[in-house]
């Protein structure tokens, strides 16, 4: 990485060398993180589309369970690995090691995206110079943002799909964080090129890969430092959880990760995390189901009357499509377009439908739509009469009978 100060460490190092090391940071406690007793399955050999069915279970043995327990221990009997249930729980480490072996590296997981997003952006000295896409989830541009005003972050907002910009922008910058495909504007970075980029540059590498998830895309190994999720969505896929990871193929960067968990104490809930873990066991049918009716409702959008324009990397004309299909192996559920007539017409198209429900979020089995603009904090750039659709694995006439009345009543 070169920095002000000419440094030339990778991003991801330095960034775990930032302040105290992980031991020193490790106020309490024996221990740093339980390493958790999963089944020895050799996952790699696997599918992906098997291993989130398999991986992250307990190891066979006679009355031994077939999924990880709740654990809801606060402490634990000394000496042992644990310690101190804000350390570790092996409900964590179940869910942890099923991440992990899907996206690569280590993984930890944080009370929401959120609270894993903070931990990242709290590893940077003071100064350092991020790169991100002017048009991602605004709540992470929120934090950014603020950062920035604080003077404890300089950020350069760049187009994550603008593939010269960002190997402009990236030079001499900490971090390059990328979303992609973007919330809700749905653009499409060039991974392999921008990550290998950054990489020959000693420029560290985030990506939020909550709406691809790691069966669509694996930044870790395409050369990512740390891979992000909101689990609250597609991962856990059910609207009735709120949790956060981060994974990282670097040791030290996880060891003072694991220190800011530790902490700050952004934990994760047993229940949550366990629940999360239940959620992940159908991701792979769950996204090949919704996938499905997400292509088939944007082809029949592109025709509607009452709408403008449907953002849709999986729309052979979309303008992100050639590029998605080179390295991707789908192009998710969320869909955005354009409904004529402006805000009131796509405000009146939400509060019309009656099976897809008019609320926030995505990733869960039930279809939902908003404006995106109902909310002050999204970004200027993106349209005023913009709705973003999460399409779940309902029937898909279902789906269609109850849009297309919806966005008719949005015009009347
Ligand atoms: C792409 C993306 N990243 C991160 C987050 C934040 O996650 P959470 O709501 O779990 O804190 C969201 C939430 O909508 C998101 O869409």
């Amino acid at each position: 990485m070169s920095n002000s100060t000419g440094n030339s460490q990778s991003a991801g190092s330095s960034i775990a060398a930032g302040s105290e090391s992980a031991a020193e940071g490790n106020h309490e406690g024996a221990t740093t993180t339980y390493a958790g007793k999963s089944a020895a399955v050799d996952q790699l050999n696997l599918a992906p589309a098997t291993r989130v069915v398999s991986a992250g279970r307990p190891i066979k043995g006679e009355d031994a369970g077939v999924n990880a327990g709740i654990d809801l221990n606060s402490t634990f009997h000394a000496p042992g690995e644990i310690g101190y249930g804000r350390y570790g729980n092996s409900t964590w480490s179940a869910l942890e090691s099923a991440i992990q072996s899907l996206e690569g590296g280590k993984t930890l997981v944080f009370s929401s995206g959120m609270a894993a997003i903070s931990a990242v952006l709290s590893l940077l000295p003071k100064g350092a110079v991020i790169v991100a896409s002017k048009n991602g989830y605004a709540g992470t541009m929120s934090v950014m943002q603020r950062a920035q005003a604080a003077g404890t972050l300089e950020l350069r907002l760049v187009d994550i799909s603008n593939t010269e910009e960002v190997l402009q922008e990236i030079k001499g910058a900490m971090l390059l964080w990328i979303e992609s495909p973007t919330n809700p504007a749905l653009e499409v970075a060039d991974l392999p090129t921008i990550i290998a980029a950054a990489k020959s540059l000693n420029v560290g590498v985030a990506v939020d890969n909550t709406f691809a998830t790691p069966l669509l895309q694996q930044p870790i190994a395409m050369g990512a430092d740390m891979v992000i999720h909101s689990l609250t969505k597609y991962i856990s896929g059910h609207s009735d959880v709120i949790l956060g990871s981060i994974s990282t193929p670097d040791e030290a960067l996880y060891a003072r990760l694991s220190d800011v968990r530790k902490l700050g104490g952004a934990i994760p809930g047993p229940f949550e995390t366990w629940i999360t873990l239940r959620g992940l066991r159908t991701l792979s049918v769950r996204m090949e189901r919704a996938q499905a009716n997400a292509l088939e409702l944007a082809l029949r959008l592109s025709t509607h009357p009452a709408v403008e324009k449907v953002r849709y990397p999986g729309l052979p004309t979309d303008a992100h499509h050639d590029r998605a299909k080179s390295f991707m192996k789908g192009f998710g559920a969320v869909i955005s377009f354009d409904v004529k007539g402006g805000p009131e017409a796509a405000d009146k198209a939400c509060a019309s439908s009656e099976l897809v429900t008019f609320a926030t979020s995505l990733g869960g089995v039930e279809s939902l739509w908003e404006r995106r603009h109902r909310w002050s904090a999204e970004s200027p750039l993106i349209p005023a009469q913009l709705v973003r659709l999460s399409v779940g694995i309902e029937d898909v006439e279902d789906l269609w009978r109850d849009i297309d009345q919806a966005l008719r009543a949005s015009q009347a």
